[in-house]
């Protein structure tokens, strides 16, 4: 587990997910690409507020079981409520780390791990997924495109306030597809083509997305302004948002890869 990326989380926690639905949206579609069955025991590494847990655990049904692990107490705590409040029986979710699994080995059908990877060590976490699979069973997994020309500004302004050079925390990149199919079946585990797919968020106002855009990953580039820089930075974000927004709010079209490894 890298500290500085559980730190992260925790400052992300408060407010993660709740601006729009985003990582719901995915969730969702992430869950209908995982082929689960009624009665079988799903693993949710990485689960953070129960995006892939929650459709997860209605797949699977009252005879299966979903299991929920994230490095943040606030999100497994959030997860909990989740699930208690969609009045699921079958969720149990722990604080822990996806590099080092504390659960037993071959006692899941498929492990889900939502635009987790990135900030896990994969070298690690791959074989630990690896390990806690039955024979036959799969892991699905998420990576993150962009959302299009229009939201090309964020990326050419973190260039341009100098942002990228240096490693950040929470926007730790996944690897390409290549390393990663090499990472994963160094592990045990053999990647289907990607598959394509996307979600529609509407941001109602520009205050919305920036408040969105401190709720997760983005939040890494932004917390490296100082103080002089964000009101400035955000002055330039709104000026791009301006550009492209519509009578009914500021559309995104979050495009991602969900990724099928086999055992
Ligand atoms: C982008 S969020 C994805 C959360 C969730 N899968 C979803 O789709 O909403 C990344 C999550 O990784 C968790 N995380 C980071 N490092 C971790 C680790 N070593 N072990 C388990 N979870 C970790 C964070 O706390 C955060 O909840």
């Amino acid at each position: 587990m890298d500290e500085a990326v559980a730190a992260f989380w925790a400052r992300a926690a408060e407010t993660y997910e709740t601006e729009v639905p985003y990582f719901r949206l995915m969730g969702e579609r992430i869950v209908g690409r995982a082929g689960l069955r009624a009665g079988q025991d799903v693993l949710d590494v990485a689960c953070g507020k129960g995006a892939t847990l929650i459709p997860a655990a209605r797949a699977v049904g009252d005879r299966g079981r979903a299991v929920g692990v994230d490095i943040v107490a606030e999100m497994v705590d959030a997860a909990r409520a989740a699930a208690a409040g969609a009045g699921l029986r079958n969720v149990t979710v722990e604080v822990g780390d996806g590099d080092a699994l504390d659960l037993d080995t071959a006692s899941f059908d498929v492990v889900i791990c939502g635009f987790g990877l990135g900030f896990l060590r994969p070298e690690h976490a791959l074989p630990e997924m690896r390990r806690v699979l039955r024979g036959g069973g799969h892991l699905v997994t998420s990576v993150p495109l962009g959302g299009g020309a229009d939201w090309e500004f964020f990326g050419d302004l973190c260039k341009r306030y100098g942002l990228v050079s240096e490693a950040h925390v929470g926007g730790a990149a996944t690897p390409p597809f290549d390393e990663m199919a090499k990472l994963a079946a160094s592990a045990g585990l053999f990647l289907d083509p990607p598959l394509p797919e996307s979600v529609s968020v509407l941001f109602p106002d520009e205050e919305s997305w920036w408040r969105w855009a401190w709720s997760h990953g983005q939040r890494a580039f932004l917390e490296r302004l100082d103080d002089s820089q964000v009101e400035v930075f955000k002055e330039d974000a709104f000026a791009a948002l301006r550009s492209f927004r519509t009578p009914d709010g500021i559309p995104l079209e979050q495009q991602f890869l969900v990724l099928n490894a086999n055992t």
